[in-house]
């Protein structure tokens, strides 16, 4: 039987990506989403993947999210923890709802979504639990105090994660892309990009295709060995 696999963000940028590749892979996939209704509806058109619009910031959402999924779809073998949002600005001029929403978003989120289905995994012997942090979680960038601590939470949490579920045939891992030509790429102002552009010795923005093969690879039997890694798809751009 297919195994099932649900990706958060997964219908625009790199979440989308993921979806696709897992699809053709052979996988079950469903993906949830936030709240842009027209992106998810062109999505579910293009792909036929089911979607489910709920808040990765919101645990009692995720846990009537995923209790849908697994009734329609089945129990959830492959997590892909892709949602995130920046909110950028200097600390010194930072807001208290800047920061918390990217810390809701891109690292309550792991508790959110990896508590409901965690304890289904290990009781069936298998899980894959992969969290799409950061570059900018391993390096830091200024501008972004508040991304960079969420997505650096990421790391340790997978570690963490791991080490606790290793010998329950579950594998936990992250990967940090580096700069991929996405909306939230696509949103920062055209000379800092530039800039961004010219530090990446492959000397282009990555393409969200690439970190989904990443991520079929962890998924599969195949990528069993490789637990409490963070997979670094930066271009060449930060070496940890
Ligand atoms: N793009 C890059 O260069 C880059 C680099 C390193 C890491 N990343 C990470 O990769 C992941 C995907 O980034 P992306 O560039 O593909 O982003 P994106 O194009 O902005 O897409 C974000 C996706 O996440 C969903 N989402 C946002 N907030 C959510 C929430 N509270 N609850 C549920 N879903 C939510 C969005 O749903 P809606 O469509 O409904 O808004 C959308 O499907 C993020 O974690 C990001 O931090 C990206």
């Amino acid at each position: 039987m297919a195994k099932v696999a649900l990706v958060t963000g997964g219908t625009r940028g790199i979440g989308a990506a993921i979806c696709k590749a897992l699809h053709e892979a052979g996988y079950k996939v469903a993906a949830s989403y936030a709240g842009n209704d027209e992106a998810a509806a062109k999505f579910k058109a293009e792909t036929g993947i089911p979607v489910y619009k709920w808040d990765v910031g919101d645990y009692d959402a995720c846990a009537a999210g995923i209790a849908k999924v697994e009734a329609e779809v089945g129990p959830v073998d492959i997590l892909v923890n892709n949602a995130g949002i920046t909110k950028d600005g200097f600390f010194h001029k930072m807001t208290k709802d800047q920061w918390s929403a990217v810390i809701r978003t891109n690292l309550d989120s792991l508790f959110n979504m990896t508590r409901p289905v965690i304890e289904g995994m290990r009781g069936r012997g298998f899980g894959r639990i992969i969290v799409i942090s950061s570059i900018n979680g391993q390096k830091g960038q200024m501008g972004q105090v508040n991304y960079s601590a969420a997505k650096a939470g990421d790391i340790g949490f997978v570690k963490a994660l791991a080490q606790e579920n290793a010998n329950k045939g579950i594998t936990v891992n992250a990967i940090t892309p580096g700069y991929i030509g996405t909306d939230m790429v696509a949103a920062m102002p055209e000379e800092a990009l530039k800039r961004v552009v010219a530090g990446i010795p492959v000397g282009r923005l990555g393409k969200p295709e690439e970190i989904a093969q990443t991520v079929v690879f962890l998924a599969s039997d195949n990528g069993a060995f490789a637990t409490g890694a963070t997979f670094a798809v930066n271009g060449g751009q930060y070496m940890a």
